[in-house]
């Protein structure tokens, strides 16, 4: 679960555990989240992400659900938008959900299955107005998230 320590994370982390669910939390801080393990990091970190869904497994004793909740909103027209805005919206938004996904299919396909939930955005699907770079990086995640309800692979 990314993204724990936010007002959406926290929300869906309660009713995780209040379902009955034993949660792995991660953001860049995740002190007092109450959750059954927590690990800081920055998800800019590709090697960070990689190795989440494992040590989720290792310590919760399997990998059922995985949420990409975790994002970043930037705002401002399309010539206010800088090199870094860009890449920041790009590492948070779609890289880092994309390296999940991809570890954490590969474990879940082993033990038979798993459900993924990605936060995108209503303006990943219609965007609105300016900021341009949320929202092209939104639609990357949607996309994403589309593709993978078409997975294909046998367990
Ligand atoms: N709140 C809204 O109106 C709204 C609208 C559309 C989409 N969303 C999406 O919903 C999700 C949750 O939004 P929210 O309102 O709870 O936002 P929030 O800012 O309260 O929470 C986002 C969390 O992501 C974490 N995060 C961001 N960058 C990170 C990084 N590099 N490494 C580790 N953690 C990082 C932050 O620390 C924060 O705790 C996001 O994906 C957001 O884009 C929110």
């Amino acid at each position: 679960m990314t993204g724990a320590a936010g007002g959406i994370g926290r929300a869906i982390v309660a009713r995780l555990r209040a379902g009955g669910a034993r949660v792995a939390v991660t953001d860049r801080a995740v002190d007092g989240l109450g959750a059954e393990a927590g690990f800081a990091g920055d998800l800019t970190d590709g090697a960070f992400c990689d190795a989440l869904p494992s040590r989720a497994a290792e310590t919760l004793g399997g990998l059922d659900i995985l949420v990409n909740n975790a994002g970043i909103i930037t705002r401002g027209r399309i010539t206010e938008a800088t090199d870094e805005d860009f890449r920041l919206s790009m590492a948070v938004n779609v890289e880092a959900p994309f390296r999940l996904c991809r570890a954490a299919i590969a474990i879940m396909a082993g033990a038979g299955g798993g459900a993924i939930v990605n936060t995108s955005s209503c303006w990943g699907v219609h965007p609105g107005p300016d900021h341009p770079v949320c929202v092209m990086s939104k639609a990357a995640l949607s996309s994403l998230t589309q593709c993978l309800g078409r997975f294909t692979e046998r367990f």
